[in-house]
């Protein structure tokens, strides 16, 4: 055969493969068997062995995987991919519509496209003259990874855009869409997968992002991923000047589209079907939390803006999360940072929207006796969004008559001390302010992130250093010996001495971050920030009456009055004398003339992102030596954002603002030309 028939006969089977390929996968309608499919399938494949030469990245036959990968390169959105508010209701739905009106009155005359909000992994699809040339994961929106060759191996993403009609693919397009696994094609891989005796997924989007996450291709390909795509982000064309078109267009274009869609004249309509959907959604074949509602106008919606990251012509309908029932096998006792008793429900596991869920919340205890919850009681448990599951009530009517009523503690769970209920207050509490349990949660928060940061100190280490009797406040953390650290189970030479290192280290938190560690009631962020920057030190806080508490910004009588009774408890006075003698001791500095005159003062920074050279709290330290301020959220008081690579949603707010961006090397050059003149 002469080269140009083999080359026709080759281009010839893929246009055939491809048309095949689209009527099975997108439109779900195949006109030939799957024993055709495979001849034309193994015709080419045989060409192609022979003919090496007239192999393209966009044949068919590409779509099973390449070689893997070591790591995912990153790739720079060409714009940002945004995320979406959530509304819960009705009424968030007309909150939302009232908002958006005020600021454009063309809303009062927009129409609507609805769509699933699909539960899956966000991708985003460059095309160049119609061949599919990247494709990425969303990222943190403006920069995500390269999963081109995983992605190939979805049979309904085109590898060409066919020419048909009159339908031509722009130059460039970059689309958007949602890569999920249908229910059903879960169960089946779950039930091969256990078959085999390997590890089952959870749920099915899990498993999406997972097999797209895979760095070896090949494993992807077993994976029974579909995509529907919903938006377009760049295109040389101009573009549908609606949602609806878009849809349609990308349909024309041969990209699988959901075939679910709603269109309403009025927000009223939209609410209207975004309710009638809550049931009829379980029967939906992929799994979706709600409706997208979706400003059809798209210049409007453009205009329109957004907040943060979330654009201002959306909305997602979400519904609330399920309920199931379950056996509540044990009712365990916990003691918080106060010393306040929390029961909570301790469930046979049950799998609720895909997440198994083994404990919940049962509020308190007056809950427990206002719904006669009994142990070995089947009870409702529900779980809506990202909140702790939490029971609803017990289920009488299932009773087998061996249920046993819950026995209030009389005596503190962890170390056997009475309990007590303040008149008025539902909760019951621990008085021994020494009690382990009250001391391990002091420590978590101490050490949390919010507060002195330190790195690797968790719950089951801090109960370990308790139960070894080397810790009986947050100061002794300062004093642990590395030979302490050595005869606790698990620990090692390297373990111990990170953990070291990170205690010292947590020595140049400043005093804010330290008056959030101390955990006083009613205390969180503001307030901290608020006292670290009036009193300076723990000295002149301590010494604060509640009448001069009072007079500060967010702090009412109940918060002052807690601060001071903070402070008069001996054995918190003997924490501040102890963190005292071992360093730990921040001083705010007064804003002295000396001050005043650096070269930063008065200025506030925000920062987001890595910078090329210094870390941020390098950056944090430059910026406060000399005189300047780092919050962590840009407001129309920031002076400047300092960006680095791959940025947080900061980045949006600054622009929106008008705050004006440095880089690390212009941030270097500011404090240099001002100290200089
Ligand atoms: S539209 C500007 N439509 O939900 C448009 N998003 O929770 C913003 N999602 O990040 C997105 N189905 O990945 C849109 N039909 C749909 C969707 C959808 C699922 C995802 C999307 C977004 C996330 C936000």
């Amino acid at each position: 055969m002469s080269d140009p028939d083999v080359r026709k006969q080759i281009e010839e089977l893929r246009q055939q493969i491809n048309y095949h390929n689209y009527l099975y996968h997108t439109l779900d309608s195949p006109i030939i068997s799957d024993y055709e499919f495979d001849q034309l399938m193994n015709k080419l494949k045989e060409l192609e062995a022979a003919y090496p030469e007239l192999i393209t990245p966009d044949s068919p036959t590409k779509r099973t995987g390449g070689a893997p990968l070591d790591k995912f390169r990153k790739v720079q959105h060409p714009v940002p991919v945004l995320s979406l508010a959530n509304g819960f209701g009705r009424q968030d739905i007309l909150d939302w519509y009232e908002r958006i009106l005020k600021i454009d009155p063309a809303v009062a005359n927009a129409d609507y496209v609805l769509e699933p909000k699909l539960d899956g992994l966000t991708v985003v699809l460059h095309y160049e003259n119609g061949l599919f040339v990247l494709g990425a994961t969303r990222g943190d929106g403006f920069v995500g990874e390269d999963i081109t060759e995983n992605l190939k191996t979805i049979p309904s993403i085109p590898l060409r855009i066919p020419i048909r009609g009159d339908i031509k693919p722009p130059e460039q397009l970059v689309v958007r869409g949602e890569a999920i696994i249908f229910k059903k094609d879960f169960e089946r891989l779950n039930a091969e997968l256990a078959q085999r005796g390997e590890k089952t997924y959870l749920n099915p989007r899990n498993t999406a992002a997972g097999s797209l996450r895979q760095l070896d291709p090949k494993i992807t390909a077993q994976r029974p991923l579909k995509i529907y795509l919903y938006q377009i982000l760049i295109s040389s064309d101009t573009p549908p000047a609606t949602q609806r078109e878009t849809l349609e267009y990308l349909e024309a274009l041969g990209f699988p589209v959901n075939p679910l869609r709603w269109y309403a004249k009025t927000i009223e309509e939209a609410i209207n079907i975004c309710e009638q959907q809550a049931t009829a959604r379980l029967e939906w074949p992929y799994d979706a939390d709600g409706v997208v509602i979706k400003i059809n106008d798209l210049a409007l919606a453009q205009r329109l803006g957004y907040v943060g990251k979330d654009p201002r012509g959306a909305i997602a309908f979400k519904y609330p999360g399920t309920e199931v029932e379950t056996t509540l096998l044990d009712i365990q006792v916990n003691v918080g940072r106060t010393g306040v008793l929390t029961p909570l429900a301790i469930l046979k596991p049950v799998n609720i929207g895909g997440v198994i869920v083994k404990q919940a919340t049962l509020h308190n205890f007056d809950f427990i006796r206002e719904k006669d919850i009994r142990i070995g009681d089947q009870v409702l448990v529900k779980r809506a969004g990202e909140v702790i599951p939490y029971i609803l009530g017990p289920l009488p009517e299932k009773r087998t008559g061996n249920e046993k009523p819950f026995q209030m503690p009389t005596s503190c769970p962890s170390c056997g001390s009475k309990i007590q209920k303040e008149p008025g207050e539902v909760a019951y509490y621990c008085v021994n302010s020494s009690c382990p349990a009250q001391l391990a949660r002091n420590i978590e928060n101490f050490a949390s992130r919010g507060a002195m940061d330190i790195n690797g100190l968790g719950p089951q280490i801090i109960a370990q250093l308790i139960d070894a009797g080397l810790i009986h406040s947050a100061a002794d953390l300062y004093t642990l010996k590395k030979e302490d650290l050595l005869k606790l189970e698990k620990f090692g030479e390297k373990k111990a001495e990170n953990l070291l290192q990170a205690i010292q280290a947590s020595k140049q938190q400043p005093l804010e971050r330290l008056i959030i560690g101390l955990g006083i009631h009613g205390v969180g962020e503001v307030a901290a920030r608020k006292l670290a920057s009036t009193f300076h030190s723990l000295d002149n806080l301590s010494q604060a009456d509640a009448s001069q508490l009072e007079t500060l910004e967010g702090i009412g009588p109940n918060i002052a009055q807690s601060i001071v009774g903070w402070f008069q408890q001996p054995h918190n006075r003997e924490l501040l004398e102890k963190l005292k003698q071992n360093g730990v001791w921040p001083v705010e500095a007064e804003e002295s003339e000396q001050l005043k005159s650096k070269p930063l003062a008065g200025l506030t920074f925000v920062i987001t992102g890595t910078l090329p050279t210094l870390t941020r709290e390098e950056a944090t330290r430059m910026i406060e030596e000399n005189g300047g301020k780092v919050t962590d959220s840009v407001s129309r008081k920031t002076s400047y954002l300092v960006l680095g690579a791959e940025p947080g949603s900061k980045y949006i707010k600054a622009v929106e603002l008008g705050v004006p961006i440095l880089d690390e090397n212009q941030l270097k050059e500011l404090i240099y030309k001002q100290s200089a003149g």
